[in-house]
């Protein structure tokens, strides 16, 4: 499509805002569609009131989180209406993400003013949509499933780095690596809403990663909705192990990272990557559910209790040190008090540094929506139950690193004046007294206290002050 104009100070002519809902891929995605608006004139701006363009970038996995979409449409429909104008002129409003792949039909139904429906994996076709829309004035609708063709596209995108901070770049990214799922867990709308298991070529993860180093990234968080089923389409990198030694290599790359993993694909070597390659963060998010063996089954995860235990025990003799993380559902439809006991001994075996439990919500087209389900009030009080014992061992955790001198990267300023915020091994916040040059290097900090949501401490390098 033709550019458009730039205004007489050579600034662009239009802005965008996009609202990010949902995981770590949807802020990745909304990085990138910024970058590919940037060459046709969009600028990034704040205020959806100020801009031209505003795409909210959704989120499928719970039906509060869905709804969310809808209440936040029918307050932009008015900022639009005030703002009047018509045909090219007019404010455009897009939905992605996975409540746009999921219910693409229901939002033009339910929200006629809308302008773009968009999936997931057609987000790179996003200037010839909007050019579409401009010309025709009537929704432009785009679901396909095109990991590959996406994957192509991000590739050729120039980076910037990702996000400005005050220190310079931003010292941590996102990287896509892998986008969909196999698995099919009965409570699940990811296979539906973002495809197939469909791997990056290791030769662009590469080449992204070092553009991004080159911008001045120091940690990166690979990718992917079941990202430990890597599997280099090229054949050049084997498993996410073999991807990860490869792109320890980068010079500039301090620290790797990866999310989400799934229990049956932990191979052998993923966990001796933990063991040694020292980039690697001794953190692991391996979401397991529940402890119940039959909820287990029920939900199709190809893993029982004890399976999960045993696994996280090697990945723990490779890393004693590791930090473990997982995903927890209560009120999975048939759950008993037993299953549900039997969660909480498996999280007190376990023992997690970090958590995110949910209240099961039934999602439409997924097969454990059609059973009995369990009410809402036992939902609430599992919740509640488990989070106290979950934020209990965080609570332990955090406070087990008083006393301890941890490396911390610097990302920037921190709350206070003079101080800096920056992240653990494990993935805690760290506020430190220091110097701003320090941000995006790593430093020993000696960890004088543990809050619920932070660490604080002190250099305790040679001229800490420096
Ligand atoms: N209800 C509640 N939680 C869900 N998750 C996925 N689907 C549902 C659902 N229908 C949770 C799982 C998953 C995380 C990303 O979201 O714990 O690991
Ligand atoms: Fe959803 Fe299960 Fe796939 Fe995770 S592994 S994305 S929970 S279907």
């Amino acid at each position: 499509m033709e550019p458009l104009k730039n205004g007489k100070d050579g600034a662009p002519a239009r802005k965008v805002h996009i609202k990010t809902y949902g995981c770590q891929m949807n802020v990745y995605d909304s990085e990138r569609m910024e970058a590919l608006l940037r060459p046709i004139g969009y600028a990034p701006t704040a205020e959806p009131e100020d801009a031209d363009l505003v795409i909210l970038n959704t989120c499928h996995i719970r039906e509060k989180a869905a709804e969310k979409v809808y209440s936040e449409l029918g307050r932009l429909r008015r900022v639009k209406e005030a703002r009047g104008g018509r045909g090219a002129n007019r404010m455009m409003l897009g939905v992605a993400g996975c409540v746009a792949q999921a219910e693409g039909a229901e939002i033009a139904a339910r929200a006629p003013f809308v302008d773009l429906v968009f999936g997931p994996q057609t987000f790179h076709r996003l200037p010839e949509m909007i050019a579409r829309a401009h010309r025709e004035d009537g929704l432009v609708l785009e679901t396909e499933f095109e990991a590959d063709a996406k994957f192509d596209a991000l590739s050729e995108m120039t980076l910037e780095a990702p996000k400005e901070s005050p220190g310079g770049g931003a010292v941590t990214a996102f990287l896509t690596i892998q986008e969909g799922c196999d698995k099919f867990c009965t409570f699940c709308v990811v296979p539906y809403t973002r495809g197939a298991e469909t791997s990056r070529p290791a030769r662009q993860i590469e080449a992204e990663a070092r553009k991004l180093a080159a911008a001045g990234v120091r940690e990166l968080t690979l990718l992917g909705q079941n990202v430990n089923a890597y599997a280099d389409p090229e054949g050049g990198a084997t498993g996410l192990g073999g991807l990860l030694r490869r792109l320890a290599l980068i010079d500039g790359l301090e620290r790797l990272r990866f999310t989400t993993s799934h229990p049956r694909d932990m191979d052998d070597d993923l966990i001796a990557a933990f063991a040694d390659e020292p980039k690697l963060m001794p953190y692991l998010h391996l979401p397991v559910q529940s402890g119940s063996d039959r909820m287990l089954k029920a939900m199709n995860r190809g893993h029982d209790a004890s399976s999960y235990v045993a696994l996280v025990e090697r990945v723990r003799r490779a890393r004693p040190d590791l930090a473990l993380s997982g995903d927890f559902i209560v009120g999975f439809p048939g759950e008993t008090e037993a299953d549900f006991e039997a969660t909480l001994e498996l999280v007190r075996n376990v023992e997690y540094a970090s958590s995110f439990s949910f209240k099961y919500s039934p999602r439409p087209g997924t097969p454990a929506a059609a059973l009995q389900q369990v009410d809402e009030e036992a939902k609430a009080e599992r919740l509640a139950k488990l989070q106290e014992l979950l934020g209990r061992q965080k609570d332990d955790f955090n406070a087990g690193q008083v006393g301890r001198v941890a490396p911390v990267l610097f990302e920037g300023p921190g709350r206070q004046a003079g101080q800096l915020i920056g992240r653990s091994p494990y993935l805690q916040s760290v506020h430190v007294e220091a110097p701003a040059h320090r941000v995006g290097r790593i430093a020993p900090v000696r960890i004088l206290s543990a809050g619920p949501n932070s660490l604080a401490g002190e250099l305790a390098d040679q001229g800490a002050a420096a």
